[in-house]
């Protein structure tokens, strides 16, 4: 039987209401891994597990210090041989952070795999702990490894490069890119192969206590582009650009831009839309920003951030893609 550890930060899937009926005035993060556990005892069947708190967060207080935290106790638990493959129970809002950060710089074959859930622990029919067994068992299967770190979430499995929050109340809260879930839990089964490359990883410094800042802009009709410089003054070393559409910049934003890359910023432009690519245009190579391609505003902003960490602006087209 394989061994797995399951790393709990908190989230909704370990929430606690006054009333089963309440799946919105709960605490996150509220119950400890051994609660979680003891609520699935098929567990038991799948494999054994060594669980383990390292936070008891609602997820929206995550921080980049926490990621990096997280990475450093993930590689130690893979580096250890009695371990086969990792659970992580997560809150739902900055998942695709914490996926996409561990992904970026995790070089591992053992299967590392996000869970989480919509509706608190205490609720009824709560999704928390068939979420955790799909979890386990896809960190339990052989067919997981070389898969990058992954996301279980309802019946679907999904690569951590590009899942997404997509719902704010259902219980079916997440996507990945148009080429959808890559995998299902009931019964296990892949769609498609392991990838052949792996994806591009950063090698973060081992005693790194934080990343590099980096903020997403939210661009409206009529949004300012004087907010630019006001990001760039308050600290921002990089930006994002949540646009419209599939990354279309209003032309008043095209010269605080390009003032902002000429000194030294880096610009990344992604999409309000919520699903899609953002492709390479010709004013990208006019303005010196770049395209998200496949991943989300929130995740083009991980992986901003630990390309300046790594003091490699050739690192971020590798790790935005083709399509960036
Ligand atoms: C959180 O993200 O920690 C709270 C919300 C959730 O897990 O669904």
């Amino acid at each position: 039987m394989p061994t797995l550890a399951l790393v709990a930060t908190g989230g909704t899937i370990a929430g606690a209401a006054a009333s089963a009926t309440d799946t919105t005035g709960y605490t996150a993060g509220a119950l400890g891994a051994d609660a979680l556990l003891a609520a699935v005892p098929p567990l038991a069947d799948v494999a054994q597990i060594r669980a383990e708190q390292l936070f008891s967060l609602d997820s929206k207080d995550m921080r980049p210090a926490h990621w990096l935290t997280l990475g450093r106790r993930v590689r130690a638990l893979l580096d250890g041989p009695a371990i086969d493959g990792i659970v992580i129970t997560h809150g739902t809002d900055t998942l695709e952070e914490t996926a996409a950060f561990l992904d970026l710089t995790l070089a591992a074959a053992k299967p590392v795999v996000l869970t989480a859930a919509m509706r608190p622990a205490t609720a009824l029919s709560a999704d928390g702990p068939m979420n955790l067994y799909n979890a386990a068992c896809v960190a339990a299967h052989p067919d997981s490894r070389g898969r990058g770190v992954l996301v279980s979430f309802g019946d679907a499995i999904y690569p951590a490069r590009g899942v997404r929050k997509c719902e704010t109340h259902r219980v079916d809260a997440f996507a990945g890119t148009n080429a959808g879930a890559i995998g299902q839990t009931d019964p296990l089964r892949y769609f498609t192969p392991p990838p052949a490359g792996g994806g591009a990883r950063v090698e973060l410094p081992p005693d790194l206590a934080e990343l590099p800042r980096v903020d997403v802009l939210y661009v409206g009709a009529g949004t300012p582009p004087a907010l630019v410089d006001v990001m760039i003054a308050d600290g921002a070393r990089g930006l994002v650009l949540a646009l419209p559409g599939n990354g279309s910049l209003p032309d008043a934003w095209e010269a605080p831009l390009a003032a902002a890359v000429a000194r030294g910023i880096a610009v990344i432009r992604a999409s309000r839309a919520g699903m899609g690519p953002v492709g390479r245009k010709p004013l990208d190579d006019r303005l010196g920003t770049r395209a998200a391609g496949e991943l989300p505003a929130s995740q083009a902003r991980v992986a901003l951030m630990l390309a300046l960490a790594a003091g490699d602006p050739a690192l971020l087209d590798l790790l935005l893609g083709d399509a960036g």
